[in-house]
């Protein structure tokens, strides 16, 4: 079952900025800091609410960030909702005809795994399904 809105994701440049910039608006007191070496990424994530706000940021020029902000610049790049069962849910919408980025499960910051869905297929959010391991 897919429940809650788990995290949002932004794409950044530089994440020592944008941290200085969401610390101002928010007043965060601290970020959780993590490089996620499978996506090339690394993350400061901070939560409002229940919802965590994850500002992400390549550490390489093929990350899939890198090219993401290349094609479309900074902005809001997924939105991730909680599942408690991620494969099967994307073997369920798979089945559904909804095409996926990513067949099964793979590791995702915050010790969670995770799956996308296919922006084509989702009016052009890409959506991210993640459950806490
Ligand atoms: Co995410």
């Amino acid at each position: 079952m897919i429940s809650a809105v788990n995290h949002l994701g932004i794409a950044v440049r530089d994440l020592e900025k944008s941290m200085e910039l969401f610390r101002t608006i928010f007043r965060v007191e601290s970020f959780h800091r993590e490089v996620v070496e499978e996506q090339k990424v690394s993350i400061a994530s901070f939560k409002i609410g229940d919802v965590l706000v994850e500002l992400t940021a390549p550490t390489s020029e093929d990350s899939p960030i890198a090219k993401f902000l290349d094609k479309r610049g900074e902005g809001i790049h997924h939105i991730a909702f909680s599942a408690d069962n991620v494969n099967a849910e994307l073997s369920r919408l798979a089945d559904d005809g909804i095409q996926l980025i990513d067949a099964t499960a793979k590791q995702g910051a915050h010790n969670m795994l995770i799956g996308f869905l296919h922006p084509k297929a989702t009016n052009g959010v890409l959506m991210e399904l993640c459950q806490q391991q």
